[in-house]
């Protein structure tokens, strides 16, 4: 990946875990972009998803981490953008497909259903798998249309 920047935001659910995340993110030798929130004080979710869509969408950031609740309505926030394939996973497996069949360029994981160890598993599978393109680029491309 030439951009080594990855973004990460959540909302105060996610608060905790995202700054774990963030850390894995350094530790593997990517540079974190955290886009907040930045306490535990209650927020509203779509707004972190909007702001980590715009990152990737604009080029600040090559791919983005989610945290939310159950990482469902901080994925659906930033799915509404229409540069972002963003993937709400539970498990290595699903992580490691959505990059290798879907280019899914934003990871979403939910704070109250996973646990940390399986969380940093996940995100590690994300940034450690290549889309592999072929016919899964032409699945994805029309993505972009439908
Ligand atoms: C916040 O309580 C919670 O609703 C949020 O983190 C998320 O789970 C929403 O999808």
């Amino acid at each position: 990946m030439a951009d080594r920047t990855i973004a990460l935001a959540s909302d105060h659910a996610g608060y905790d875990l995202k700054l774990e995340l963030a850390c894995l993110v350094a530790d593997l030798g990517f540079e974190p972009l955290d886009l907040g929130t930045h306490d535990r004080e209650s927020v509203d979710y779509p707004d972190f998803g909007a702001e980590l869509g715009r990152a990737v969408a604009d080029g600040r950031a090559a791919l983005g981490v989610l945290v939310c609740g159950t990482g469902i309505g901080i994925s659906i926030a930033a799915n509404r953008n229409p540069a972002v394939r963003a993937a709400l996973c539970h498990d290595t497996t699903t992580a490691r497909l959505a990059r290798q069949h879907n280019d899914a360029n934003v990871l979403s994981i939910g704070a109250r259903t996973t646990g940390p160890e399986t969380a940093k598993d996940i995100l590690r599978a994300f940034l450690e798998t290549p889309f592999e393109g072929g016919r899964h680029a032409r699945r994805v491309d029309k993505l972009a249309t439908c």
